[in-house]
């Protein structure tokens, strides 16, 4: 029988949701031992722990059929795989940032100065774009201490929360890419494997779904049904149940996550009480 090798990252900022995901869709990966090959109890995948910056030439090179990584690492090692899915997480931004002290008067900061960086790819890029002619250092982490020792006038890096250049007295002045992570696959999967990866992604996209909606629950006069229905765009439409009160009824529906506070807002002003929302554990559409 087949088995999906999937490639996840061994230890840093996307490897504790990367294996959440695979919970939440079901599958079990057994912790500890230090291995760096797991097999799923109960779904055909074996999962690789690996560096992230290695992923997508494991996915090319069919060490592994699919991963999952960071899109800054999939844009700068250019290799040649599908990137199939953004899952909504590992969100960051890969950003030049100068010592802080320094003023800023735009782009032209970089003129003729010395940047260090993991990411000399989409760096070079960046620079060819914005017409800047800059020397470009590249270093394979620890980065951000480049400045402070004299290595370099600025950093190009991944900034997630931004401590670590808070720590490092470092200001994040320009954005060159957003990134979050995605799923890569390689381009010749056999037809078994990719069943295996169709059944993944369907569970994927079902925990993906549900971490983006709400399931909202509310109470309305009858009168201001229409107007909550027409705030309200839910899957279908929403569901009206009649209340023990005359006149009062109960909607249920779902809601984006990230458009909920506006509709909140928007419901409670046409009329809407006793407003619940509640997480979704899986959605399928
Ligand atoms: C990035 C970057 C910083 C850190 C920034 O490393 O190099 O060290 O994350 O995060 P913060 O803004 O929350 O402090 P990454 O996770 O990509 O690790 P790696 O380069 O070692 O793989
Ligand atoms: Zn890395």
């Amino acid at each position: 029988m087949s088995i999906l090798k999937i490639a996840i990252q061994k230890s840093g900022r996307l490897s504790e949701s990367s294996r959440k995901l695979f919970e939440e869709c079901g599958i079990k990966i057994s912790n500890g031992s230090g291995s760096l090959k797991v097999i799923a109890g109960n779904f055909p995948v074996e999962i690789l722990l690996l560096r992230d910056d290695d992923i997508p030439q494991y996915v090319e090179q069919r060490v592994a059929d699919i991963g999952i990584v960071g899109e800054n690492m999939v844009y700068e090692k250019k290799k040649d795989v599908a990137v199939l899915e953004q899952l909504g997480f590992a969100g960051c931004r890969l950003s030049l940032a100068i010592p802080k002290e320094e003023s800023y008067p735009g782009t032209g900061f970089f003129m003729n100065k010395k940047v260090a960086t993991s990411y000399p790819v989409l760096l070079s890029e960046y620079f060819a774009s914005t017409n800047i002619s800059a020397e470009i250092e590249e270093l394979s982490g620890s980065v951000e201490i480049a400045p402070g020792i004299g290595l370099a006038d600025a950093i190009c890096d991944i900034v997630s929360s931004g401590s670590t250049l808070l720590t490092n007295g470092l200001r994040e002045v320009e954005m060159v890419m957003k990134s979050q992570a995605v799923i890569i696959s390689n381009r010749n999967l056999d037809p078994e494997k990719q069943k295996i990866l169709e059944r993944l992604l369907f569970r994927i996209r079902a925990v993906k779904n549900a971490r983006e909606n709400k399931y909202i629950l509310l109470n309305a006069p009858e009168e201001a049904v229409e107007d909550i229905c027409r705030i309200l765009p839910g899957m279908k439409s929403p569901t009206i149940l009649p209340l023990a009160e005359k006149g009062w009824c109960s909607l249920h529906s779902v809601v984006k996550e990230d458009e909920f506070w506006d509709r909140i807002d928007q419901l409670r002003e046409a009329g809407a009480e006793g407003i619940l929302v509640i997480p979704i554990e899986k959605m399928i559409l």
